[in-house]
């Protein structure tokens, strides 16, 4: 049996910010070795049997709908994977608050009997198979929404982390999972904090083999070192895990000035550094492979030294609105050079779906627009968002060149998406997007992104294999 498929049908990306690029034409997909590598591509295919002749291959060829089209897939640069019961949980918090009340007390349940979770619980506390629900869930659940790449926070245990691992290894989905590293007492509460330096790096090197251990070429799966922020670790965990990251050449992922009180307790706790960003400098932890999620607050100097060290932020807007953290100026990062993605930070984020949070960046951007004294440079497009959702993504997970397009030699990570037809009588499958058939394919991607959801995900593959289809 053969191992190539043919996807005919209407190819649309965004290979720059504010373009879009809509094609039709084949692609030839080689699933060899369970990579799912584009060979060739042909844009003057115009049917499924013009797709064999011209690629020259005998292959089954799956065909978009006339209402449909070939998408990337959405590259989540900042999720909490065990947050993902409490989304749309927050009350009226704000970040530090937030994290005491709302969410130590969750993570620790799915790894600690002892967690203030189980207090009120009638059944006896059984965190393995509570973050076996919790991790099953949010795997198909992101897949559903046509997240085929996820950068996770899991929590402090390694053997929940490594269920993690296993069941996004398992399912399909791309994935860079870190154990969450947190061991300073004045910040961390007992029930929910790493025992000592020793112990972070003893568990974070054991989650680092697992993971070799499932994926040896890291092209799937891979351990992303994860000290949870600054006022979490103690300083000579933070130095030792940059060392970590250093010896393997591994991801670092964490967060950076999303909240002002933040700020100031990393003032407060790192009196000897020049900033926020300085201190992360400092440990070996801002490189060229360290995910930076929020950025919210940087200083124009923090902002010179991320682009200097060439590390990578994640834009997180729906929490950062639902926490009240402020506004990213995105399109200044964009301007000085920083590479940028778009994160759901589930549960500070409400929401699941990249869509949404690419929505969420585009009005986060004119209220900077605005605040700017009505600076629509600010304003981010339709495009521009789709492009932070895939190719910037993509920059940001180290995986330019691979994710987020469609060209020779890119990895077959890919949603079908559909839209709603409305026929004559007004009727329409229902998919929560009604085109009426006027609408030409630039003005059809809008409504998709302004009013689409996990409706339009008809089916989603990722290294060329089928990982979710809509029934
Ligand atoms: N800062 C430290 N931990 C967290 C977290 O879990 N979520 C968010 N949004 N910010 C954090
Ligand atoms: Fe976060």
């Amino acid at each position: 049996m053969t191992q190539k498929r043919i996807y005919f049908g209407r190819f649309i990306s965004t290979p720059r910010p504010d373009e879009l690029l809509i094609r039709t034409g084949a692609v030839l997909v080689d699933r060899r070795d369970g990579r799912g590598v584009i060979e060739k591509v042909n844009w003057s295919v115009n049917g499924p049997n013009d797709a064999v002749s011209k690629l020259g291959v005998e292959a089954p060829v799956i065909t978009t709908k006339e209402t449909g089209f070939f998408f990337p897939g959405f590259i989540d640069t900042h999720i909490h994977a065990p947050q993902y019961p409490n989304v749309g949980i927050f009350g009226k918090s704000t970040l530090l608050d937030w994290l005491t009340t709302y969410t130590f007390p969750l993570e620790s349940s799915l790894g600690n009997p002892k967690s203030p979770m189980y207090h009120d619980s009638s059944s006896p506390p059984d965190p393995l198979a509570r973050a076996k629900a919790v991790y099953n869930r949010v795997i198909s659940k992101t897949l559903s929404h046509g997240t085929t790449t996820a950068s996770y926070y899991a929590t402090i245990h390694v053997e929940t982390t490594n269920l993690l691992a296993e069941l996004a290894f398992k399912i399909g989905q791309r994935a860079y999972i870190g154990r969450v590293c947190m061991d300073r007492p004045e910040t961390c509460p007992d029930y929910y904090r790493d025992e000592s330096t020793e112990q972070t790096i003893a568990n974070t090197k054991a989650s680092i083999e697992f993971c070799k251990d499932l994926d040896p070429t890291g092209e799937r799966l891979a351990h992303i070192i994860t000290p949870r922020f600054a006022p979490s670790c103690l300083p000579e965990t933070l130095s030792q895990l940059g060392t970590l990251a250093k010896k393997d050449d591994l991801r670092i992922q964490t967060h950076i000035s999303e909240n002002l009180n933040e700020i100031k307790l990393v003032k407060e706790m790192y009196p000897e550094h020049e900033s926020y960003a300085g201190v992360y400098d400092h440990h070996g932890l801002l490189t060229p492979r360290t995910i930076l999620a929020h950025a919210v607050h940087l200083s124009k100097e923090e902002m010179a030294l991320v682009k200097a060290r060439n590390a990578k932020i994640s834009h997180c807007p729906a929490s950062n609105s639902a926490l009240g953290s402020g506004f990213c100026p995105v399109r200044e990062l964009l301007d000085v050079g920083i590479d940028v993605g778009l994160g759901t930070d589930v549960s500070g984020g409400y929401s699941p779906s990249i869509l949404d949070a690419v929505r969420n960046a585009c009005i986060v951007s004119r209220h900077v627009g605005y605040l700017a004294g009505g600076n629509s440079r600010c304003n981010l497009s339709v495009a521009d968002g789709l492009w932070l959702a895939t190719m910037g993504g993509a920059k940001v997970v180290g995986m330019e060149g691979r994710l987020g397009g469609f060209e020779e030699g890119m990895l077959w990570d890919v949603q079908e998406i559909v839209l709603g037809d409305v026929d004559e009588f007004g009727d329409v499958n229902e998919t929560g997007v009604d085109i009426f058939g006027w609408e030409d394919w630039e003005n059809r991607v809008a409504k998709w992104v302004w009013n689409g959801d996990d409706r339009n995900v008809r089916r989603v593959w990722v290294g060329g294999r089928l990982v979710h289809e809509r029934k």
